[in-house]
């Protein structure tokens, strides 16, 4: 078995290919003069893992490239990062369910898949080839351990994340809550912990996406004024567009980071072994 990626995902897979003792395809990419995506992949195996984390369109047509290229060997898909998985559902009549569109795609070629923290998991039944969902709860908590805070509070920006954020507390029995937002007027939105009181306390938010930041920031400035000693921001796929990490920095966050599902200079924690385990089993 190899293990072969995509340009974007190539650090999160030499990691894969080191946890599973195999080795990773020397992949040629490149363009044509139109702008057409070209690769050529090295020697195959006959069993191949393909990572591609489709965190672009550019990365998403280069997986596809990839995953035929592979077609004389029996390959295994893992999707670190799935984009265009936020539109799971039609909020608006004449919308596409584009993570319908882009799981689809994945039918041909591949034997089966794998994903991490899918932002919605019911996504899976949209696969065309069996797919499980894995998640780095444990492994953000435990780079929250090795920071060494003093009873951190473990926070979901909202209830849907609360899941989560319980998996990510329970690797050091930390409390946890999840923010809610209170309308206080037309045009004021407070946003407190439900249950448990932020004041004089270590704060992590933790989410499964940080895109702009706005979420967090918006609720770091109000745990602060609450009382909270330092609050800190963690995700799983760190999409940080435009400038998200300074803004979020600007907003007095002592620290933020994510995996490696989207290679970042802030990916602190990776997906590696918790990938390699799934890809064993
Ligand atoms: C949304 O449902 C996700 O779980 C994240 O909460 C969201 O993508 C964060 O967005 P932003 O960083 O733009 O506030």
């Amino acid at each position: 078995m190899k293990v072969i990626s995509t340009e974007k995902s190539q650090v999160l897979a030499s990691r894969i290919a080191g946890a599973l003792n195999t080795d990773i395809v020397d992949v040629k990419f490149s363009r044509f003069p139109d702008g057409e995506l070209y690769l050529s992949a090295g020697a195959l195996d006959d069993e191949t893992v393909i990572i591609g984390s489709v965190t672009d369109n550019d990365a998403l047509v280069q997986l596809l490239l990839l995953i035929d290229a592979c077609d004389t060997s029996k390959n295994h898909l893992v999707l670190p990062y799935m984009g265009y998985a936020r539109q799971d559902k039609r909020f608006h009549d004449g919308e596409p369910i584009s993570a319908r569109a882009i799981a689809r795609l994945f039918k041909e070629g591949i034997e089966d898949c794998i994903t991490v923290n899918i932002h919605e998991p019911d996504v899976l039944k949209y696969f065309g080839v069996p797919t499980r969902n894995i998640s780095l709860a444990k492994d953000v908590g435990a780079y929250i351990k090795s920071m060494d805070l003093e009873d951190p509070l473990i926070l979901a920006p909202d209830d849907g994340a609360l899941a989560f954020a319980e998996d990510v507390a329970s690797v050091g029995g930390w409390d946890c809550d999840h923010l809610e937002k209170t309308r206080i007027s037309g045009v004021e939105v407070k946003m407190a912990p439900k249950k448990l009181c932020a004041a004089s306390r270590s704060v992590v938010i933790v989410d499964d996406i940080i895109s702009t930041g706005s979420t967090i920031a918006t609720a770091a400035g109000m745990l602060y004024k609450q009382g909270a000693t330092e609050v800190c921001a963690a995700c799983v796929h760190g999409v940080l567009i435009g400038g998200a990490y300074v803004h979020l920095k600007a907003s007095g966050i002592r620290e933020i980071f994510c995996s490696d599902t989207i290679e970042r200079g802030c990916s602190r924690i990776s997906a590696a072994s918790c990938i390699a385990s799934a890809i064993k089993n």
